[in-house]
Parts: C-alpha cells; sequence; structure tokens
C-alpha cells in the first residue's frame, strides 16, 4: 500500500458523522441541512436538453484529453466576458471533471517531492482536498490562518521566509470555502511579486465566483487572479492557473464540469499528467458544459436566489451569532456563543453546538474545527459553525427561525 494514505485526514462529513452518533433529532422538527456545500436550485432545462442531445453522437468515441476546441473556445469567451481576459484556448486551457478532481491533480503535476522541504502552502480553514493533494505529491502542507478582524482574509504576511523559500505550490481560494472572503487587488499583487521571487505556482480555486450578493451593473463580482494578474501587466499569467465550476454557478454538482486557465507551460505539463491519468471529458458533458458557459440569464436567476435569501436569513441569524454578509460564496461563518464552550466535555464549542442544534431543532450545520487544522495549539475554525444556504428560501428562512430559537433558550447546563 502506498504509506502517504495513511497521512490523510477523516473527511469533515466522517467527523460530522461521529459526532451525530448516538443522537436522535427531534421528531417534532423536518430535517434541513445546512451542512453539506451542495448546491440543490434547478438544473437549467436548457443544459439537460443540450445533455440529453449528445447522447446520440457522444458515447461512440473516446474523447480527447484536451477537449473539443468548440468547448475551450467556449471557457475562453467566458472568461472574455466575465473578466476582460484574453487568452489563447489552444494552449492556456483545459476542461477538466469538476475541479476538485483537477484541484488535487496539479498538486501532482507541479510537486518535484524530491526537492527537500517540498511545501504546499493554503489558507486554513480551507476546501480539504488541498491538504490531501499536498500529502499525496510528497510535500508538506502550511497551513495559514484566516483572520476575522479583517474579514477572515489570508494572514499571507504571517509565512516564515523560510516556508516561502521551499514553496512549490501555494492554493489560493477566492471566493474563499468557508469564509467567502474575496482577495483584493493588492492581495494579489503580493502573491504574485512571492512566487515571481520563490519560483512557486498558484492554483486559484474560483468555483464561487458566481455567487455574490452586490447588483449585477454595480461592479460587484468579484475579482479573479487572471484578471489581477492582467491588470498588473503579466498578460503571460506565469506560475498561474485559475480552476473554475459549472457546479456552483448552474447548479450542476452531478455534471462534473469545470476548466483550468493560466500558464501556457503549466497546461502542456498538466495535459501531459491528465493524459496518463485518464480525465478527459465525456463528449456528452462536453456539449452540455458548452451551453452552460454561453448563457448568463440563469447566472443571473441563480445569483437573484441567492441575494432573497442572505438579506434574509443573515440579519436574523445576526440577532444571535457572530455573524455578517461575506464578501460573497454561499455559506455563512459564523461564530457561536461563548456558553458552548464548556456545555460538553471534549467537545469544542462549534461541536457542541452542532450536536446540541440537531438533537434539539433537527437542523444540520457543520463544526468550523473540522474544516481548519490547529497550529501552534490554534484552530481557526474553532468556535464557528459553517452553514450552506443552499435550500429553497422558505426552508433556510425556517431553519434560521429554529437557530435563533435554539440561541435563545441555551443557557448553560449547571
Ligand atoms: C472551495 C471549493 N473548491 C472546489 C470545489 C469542487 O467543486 P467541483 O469539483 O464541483 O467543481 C468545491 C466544492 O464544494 C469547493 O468548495
Amino acid at each position: 500500500m502506498n504509506p502517504k494514505l495513511s497521512l490523510l485526514q477523516p473527511y469533515p462529513f466522517e467527523r460530522l458523522r461521529q459526532l451525530f452518533a448516538g443522537v436522535t433529532p427531534n421528531p417534532a422538527f423536518s430535517p434541513i441541512s445546512l451542512g453539506i456545500g451542495e448546491p440543490r436550485h434547478a438544473a437549467p432545462a436548457f443544459l439537460k436538453a443540450a445533455l440529453a442531445g449528445a447522447l446520440d453522437s457522444g458515447l461512440s468515441n473516446y474523447p480527447a484529453t484536451a477537449g473539443e476546441p468548440a468547448l475551450r473556445q467556449a471557457c475562453a469567451d467566458w472568461l472574455q466576458r466575465r473578466y476582460r481576459v484574453l487568452l489563447d484556448p489552444n494552449r492556456q486551457l483545459l476542461p477538466v471533471n469538476g475541479t476538485r478532481e483537477a484541484l488535487f491533480a496539479v498538486a501532482q503535476t507541479v510537486i518535484d517531492s524530491a526537492r527537500p522541504g517540498a511545501t504546499v502552502v493554503f489558507p486554513n480553514p480551507f476546501y480539504q482536498i488541498y491538504e490531501g493533494a499536498a500529502l499525496l505529491a510528497g510535500a508538506q502542507p502550511f497551513y495559514v490562518a484566516s483572520d476575522p478582524a479583517r474579514r477572515f482574509a489570508t494572514a499571507w504576511e504571517r509565512v516564515p521566509a523560510a516556508v516561502w523559500a521551499r514553496t512549490q505550490l501555494l492554493y489560493a481560494c477566492s471566493p474563499g470555502n468557508p469564509t467567502g472572503a474575496v482577495m483584493p487587488l493588492s492581495e494579489w499583487a503580493d502573491l504574485f511579486d512571492l512566487s515571481d521571487r520563490h519560483g512557486f505556482v498558484i492554483a486559484s480555486d474560483e468555483c464561487y465566483s458566481e455567487i455574490y450578493f452586490g447588483t449585477d451593473d454595480a461592479g460587484a463580482a468579484p475579482l479573479g487572479a487572471l484578471q489581477a494578474a492582467q491588470q498588473l501587466g503579466r498578460s503571460d499569467f506565469k506560475n498561474l492557473l485559475t480552476f473554475s465550476s459549472l457546479s456552483k454557478r448552474s447548479n450542476v454538482p452531478g455534471l462534473r464540469s469545470g476548466f483550468v486557465a493560466g500558464d501556457a507551460a503549466l497546461i502542456q505539463a498538466f495535459l501531459l499528467y491528465r493524459t496518463y491519468h485518464g480525465s478527459a471529458m465525456s463528449p456528452v458533458v462536453q456539449a452540455a458544459s458548452r451551453a452552460a458557459w454561453g448563457d448568463e440569464a440563469h447566472v443571473q436567476d441563480n445569483r437573484r436566489l441567492y441575494r432573497e435569501k442572505f438579506s434574509q436569513v443573515t440579519p436574523l441569524l445576526a440577532q444571535v451569532l457572530d455573524v455578517a454578509l461575506p464578501d460573497a460564496s454561499f455559506y455563512l461563518w459564523a461564530g457561536v456563543p461563548a456558553l458552548f464552550a464548556a456545555r460538553w466535555p471534549g467537545l469544542s464549542a462549534d461541536e457542541a453546538f452542532a450536536r446540541d442544534l440537531l438533537a434539539q431543532y433537527n437542523v444540520t450545520v457543520l463544526p468550523g474545527s473540522y474544516l481548519a487544522r490547529e497550529v501552534d495549539g490554534h484552530n481557526p475554525g474553532r468556535g464557528r459553525v459553517r452553514m450552506a444556504l443552499v435550500a429553497h428560501p422558505a426552508e433556510c428562512l425556517q431553519a434560521a427561525g429554529r437557530i435563533v430559537r435554539f440561541c435563545e433558550s441555551a443557557a448553560p447546563l449547571n
């Protein structure tokens, strides 16, 4: 067996299952889950039609790993409309089967584990794939805490120079999961500067880029890494790859479709890796993806639904939790009342909150400490919970009402 497999941590939902073992949710309430970040708005009808329409011709040939030129062009056209970024779809872009596999695979492509101290830097809390990708590539993760005093911006300035010197890959996540924080141009400028000095690759995970709360015409859309690079005169996108996904944008997490774009030399190496790994996208999925990247109306409708939900739910929850509207994404990253810290022996405040909330009101939230790692005695997720507002507005409102009642009735147990 590969000994590196033993380095992998249990996935947060496995830990949640263990936390909830033996808990009987109050049967007076229907179950509502804010636990998993899985979109639950309807998939667009035109996308399903494109999928069905491609069945006749799409199953008879092996697809190319680079995808069909028309799909790459549709992705490049979207980048141009969304970010005003121009790149060559034949040299600077590849389709991927959802960004999860690609975020994992990029580490296997770029890490040279023979170099001493190979390190992968990423935010803490974080999307769990970054850590597993680093460990299985033979690198050490370096966790960089998000700073609650700066709307959860990642405190990159706290990374020691010696760590930067051995860094080979950095994952950025903007808008962030679970914090929703969006990286401004100045933060990108700092990271590009560090990448130039130390030669590491930046993998920018942007799968929540289309879920934001300002009005569409007011420049509210989050800045993308390619856009930042271009604004800073880095139009070759050296050492930069961005990862974009249809899962949240178009409510099709089951389609498994996204793309990676940026530095042509990295794309070429990634294509080589992917050819052997066997990660070509089905022609049927390619046809549906082309249609999806070409349409913005369904994305605007989707955003409207999230906007409506967040504007109703956030003020309610802010009465009882330390929570505010994030920059973007579909998560609330909320501090739980201090009294939960001493509620159950052996459980952190966020775990106690999640377990009692399930027991009393049948609402599932994810303890923040499961999404972060403890470094120097500090887990930046401790005392926070992640709530994914993915269900329909009425259900999210109902969950918020229950959480308010839960917090208002919570009292120290002794
Ligand atoms: C931050 C982040 N990146 C990437 C992904 C993967 O998305 P997909 O593989 O569906 O494109 C997710 C999924 O939840 C995520 O939260």
